[in-house]
């Protein structure tokens, strides 16, 4: 499975590539804004930044919500580097970008997935990646691993290339279901990465060894 850090904040992102384990990033308006990036020039540049940290994929989401001027601002965002994946929201005019931009050859994620229908219309129209919203169907008690499951199946039935990647993943206890349920890629908060690291055998076990060689060894 494919990790990928859900932020636009370059410290975080920074740290979880010199885990040496991260294969992407992906952003989203919100996340933008909430490092402060505004205006399209600076937005823009610091997508480039990303990209220059990491060796991956950098999914960059379009503002547009008609679909000239998704295909516009799709283009500007897919030229401004190779690792960029065009972001654009599971909305009519969305789709018919989505299509577009595979039959240019351009790579893309299709965001705000809430149901397999609509994981159905992306991966039809091509789109390289689904990301279906996991925290916000449990947020509504709805089940969105449950919803990762059934695209997962839905797309190795039908055989469909898109790959299912997990967004909005809000815990480490998330990531975990995402591989028992199939995902292909999980995008995750950096506290979510790092947790799955944790565990008190862990602990107690290397600090066991450690006391156990200064017996012999001295400090
Ligand atoms: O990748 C989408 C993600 O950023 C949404 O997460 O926590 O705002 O539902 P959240």
């Amino acid at each position: 499975m494919k990790f990928f850090i859900d932020t636009a904040n370059l410290d975080q992102i920074r740290e979880a590539n010199n885990l040496g384990v991260l294969d992407g990033v992906t952003t989203n308006p919100s996340l933008m804004a909430k490092e402060g990036i505004k205006g399209v020039e600076n937005q823009r540049a610091h997508y480039q930044k990303i990209c220059e940290i990491v060796d991956g994929d950098v999914s960059a989401e379009v503002i547009a919500t008609d679909y000239e001027g998704m295909i516009k601002e799709g283009e500007e965002l897919a030229a401004l580097n190779p690792h960029i994946v065009v972001k654009v929201p599971c909305i009519e005019a969305g789709i018919k970008a989505i299509k577009y931009f595979t039959e240019e050859g351009i790579r893309t994620n299709c965001t705000l997935v809430f149901s397999r229908g609509q994981a159905l219309l992306a991966a039809k129209a091509g789109a390289t990646y689904v990301s279906p919203f996991v925290g916000r169907l449990d947020d509504i008690s709805s089940d969105g691993i449950e919803l990762v499951r059934g695209i997962v199946e839905m797309y190795h039935y039908y055989g469909y290339e898109t790959q299912v990647l997990a967004a909005s993943i809000r815990s480490t206890q998330h990531i975990i279901q995402c591989i028992e349920a199939g995902a292909d890629v999980a995008t995750c908060p950096l506290a979510a990465i790092k947790g799955l690291l944790k565990h008190p055998l862990t602990d107690s076990g290397l600090a066991t060894f450690l006391a156990d060689y200064k017996k012999v060894n001295g400090d």
